[in-house]
């Protein structure tokens, strides 16, 4: 089976100390143990940058994949690039926000990678990993 890409922006390796009020104190490790718990079956692969050409590449490299599951931090907001390598790579995508970034400041509520993904996760912590993984493999009709 192809495997499904977990993909993190900028900022997102300092989680578990970066305001953990907001994004909660699990670290991306701990996320990864839980995905690999809650679906034993499934080849990941993860990857974190604060590069964004970086996570271009990780996004081109998953255009063979079972799916992406990407959290693009503070790229979400500006990133033309970003929307476009996923725009060009037809598998299953779901973009996923720790917080709910449409309860935060106004220039969070816009995604400008949203209309390249199938569905959108927000403010279900570290649960929407989980969330998104699910849908990807349904999509391929998988679970
Ligand atoms: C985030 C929300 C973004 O606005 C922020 O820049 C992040 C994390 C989230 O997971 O809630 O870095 O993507």
């Amino acid at each position: 089976m192809a495997s499904v890409h977990v993909l993190n922006g900028v900022n997102l390796g300092a989680l578990g100390t970066r305001r953990p009020e907001v994004y909660g104190t699990l670290t991306l490790d701990d996320i990864e143990r839980d995905l690999r718990e809650a679906f034993p079956g499934v080849e990941f692969r993860f990857g974190q940058t604060d590069f964004e050409g970086e996570m271009v590449g990780f996004v081109r490299e998953a255009a063979a994949s079972a799916g992406i599951v990407v959290n693009p931090g503070a790229w979400t907001h500006y990133s033309y690039a970003l929307h476009d390598a996923l725009e060009a790579v037809d598998v299953p995508k779901v973009e996923v926000h720790l917080s709910n970034v449409h309860g935060r400041e106004e220039w969070r509520r816009r995604s400008v990678v949203s209309p390249a993904v199938d569905a959108v996760v927000a403010g279900m912590g570290a649960y929407g990993y989980r969330a998104a993984v699910g849908y990807v493999l349904g999509a391929r009709g998988g679970a």
